[in-house]
């Protein structure tokens, strides 16, 4: 049976690394999603009936009602999460992943207490668990705007330091001593879950993707020392992926903002909120109509849609794949250029455009689309405002300087679709809207573009 088992977890393990490697595009992320999920079913499986033979009946019901309650709630949830609210549940279950940690250590504790290798293991477990557990929760609500975006606290980094080290110390006097007591456990446990809300409590609600990426590394980290506490090859395997591959996606999305992860943590950058209209240095601004964007569209050879959080924000995916259906029908060539952060999350533009069937061909990464600008007849940017401002090449006072943006500006006519002057996501203004070049289409995503194709058809 062992071997048996072993087997199943050699296979599980397998399609873990299989299914990773096709989450890498977009064309095999959904089959790379369920070979990694069946690997995943497969192991429990195996773990529920294999591992231990003489199980009373009742343990196997409990475990099935547990499995049954757990995959309804979380299938009902994931089937009607909207695009622009996936971060929030992504922290949510985050957040589960590392209490089952935490909880795992508390039931192991007294039973290991005698062995300093695992009470290592299983104390390190609480803490990493609680930590994500809280901070995950903390996330969450200031994802979906329950909590305030920047919470100040004074001396924050001091007292969070603080804490961290007296954590660290408390546990090592625990294993060092051998102490069996669930008091002093379930107070690790308390001061965990009090510095994982330290630790988001002032982090902007904006820069929440990469500190969800990272609290989505420590899950795994955490799964990983459950698995060395059970000596189980495919829950330290898996923990291992998650934590590395959520590392590997922390300093992705740090680089690609320019941004340090120290920056990120300590910075309280950006909020999104922040809203500038007009600026007399930068000059004036030009407006465009539907009407007037359609014939300019109409008569262009080459045309390249930039999306950005606005598009995603006003739903209006279906609408901008009509309009670039029309155009190519049309004789336009059209592509669209996907900046590696645009949006709130990782992938989200792709994820956006794949759901209304654009095809991935189309989609152009930023480092292939920039040299093409300059052949570009027009430029649309739909919602987009920082992944486009040239203030990161041109602006070494900028926050967003260095930062690698499409450059648009290289265009022979820019149209900027959003409602009105107000900033992204840094909170900066953009020359790119007062360049002669640039229009501007006022209006929300989803009207305007209806708008356009509206205009278009009456070609
Ligand atoms: P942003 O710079 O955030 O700009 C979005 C613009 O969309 C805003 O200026 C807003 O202007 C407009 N907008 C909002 N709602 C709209 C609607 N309904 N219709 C039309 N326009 C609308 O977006 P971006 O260019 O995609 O850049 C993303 C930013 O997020 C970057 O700074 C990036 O570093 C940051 N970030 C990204 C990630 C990932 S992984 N993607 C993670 C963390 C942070 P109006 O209000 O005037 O309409």
């Amino acid at each position: 049976m062992d071997i048996l088992l072993n087997i199943i977890y050699l296979i599980a393990t397998i399609t873990f690394i299989v299914g990773l490697k096709k989450l890498g595009h977009p064309e095999t992320a959904k089959k790379g999603n369920l070979i990694a999920a069946s690997g995943m079913g497969l192991a429990i499986l195996g773990t529920i009936f294999i591992h231990e033979l003489a199980v009373p009946p009742l343990i196997y019901i409990l475990i099935g009602l547990a499995i049954l309650i757990g995959s309804i709630i979380g299938w009902l949830i994931a089937i009607k999460v909207e695009m622009t609210k996936m971060p929030e549940l992504v922290s949510l279950f985050n957040g589960f992943g590392g209490a089952s940690a935490a909880l795992i250590g508390l039931v192991e504790y007294s039973k290991n207490v005698s062995d300093v290798t695992q009470a290592t293991t299983i104390v390190a477990g609480v803490i990493i668990g609680a930590i994500t557990f809280s901070g995950s929760l903390i996330a969450w609500g200031k994802l979906n705007g329950s909590l305030k975006s920047v919470v100040k606290i004074p001396f924050y980094n001091p007292i969070n330091n603080l804490l961290f080290i007296g954590i660290i110390a408390f546990a090592a006097f625990m294993i060092a001593t051998g102490v069996d007591s669930q008091l002093l456990l379930y107070a690790l446990l308390a001061s965990g879950l009090a510095y994982g809300v330290l630790f988001v409590l002032p982090i902007g609600g904006a820069d929440m993707p990469v500190v969800i990426s990272l609290l989505n590394s420590l899950t795994g980290i955490a799964a990983a020392i459950t698995g060395i506490l059970y000596d189980n090859m495919v829950m330290l395997v898996g923990g291992i992926l998650v934590g590395s591959a959520g590392i590997i996606l922390t300093i992705a999305m740090c680089k690609a903002m320019n941004r340090t992860l120290g920056s990120v943590i300590f910075g309280a950058f950006g909020g999104g909120e922040a809203a500038v209209v007009g600026n007399k240095t930068l000059g004036s601004i030009k407006s465009t109509n539907p009407s007037d964007a359609a014939i300019m569209m109409n008569y262009a050879s080459n045309v390249v849609i930039v999306p950005g959080y606005g598009l995603a924000v006003a739903q209006a995916q279906h609408v901008i794949h009509e309009l670039e259906e029309m155009l190519s029908k049309r004789g336009v060539n059209v592509k669209y250029a996907i900046h590696p952060v645009a949006g709130r999350m990782p992938g989200h533009m792709n994820v956006l455009l794949a759901e209304s069937n654009v095809e991935y061909h189309m989609l152009v990464e930023m480092d292939d689309i920039n040299p093409q600008f300059s052949n570009t007849d027009i430029v649309l940017v739909v919602g987009a405002n920082d992944v486009v401002n040239p203030a990161a090449h041109n602006d070494p006072a900028s926050p967003i300087y260095g930062m690698p943006i499409l450059d648009v500006e290289n265009a022979k006519h820019i149209i900027v679709n959003k409602r009105g002057m107000n900033a992204g996501y840094a909170g900066i203004e953009n020359e790119l809207f007062y360049n002669s070049k640039t229009s501007m289409l006022f209006g929300d995503a989803k009207a305007a573009l209806t708008d356009l194709v509206a205009e278009l058809k009456n070609m």
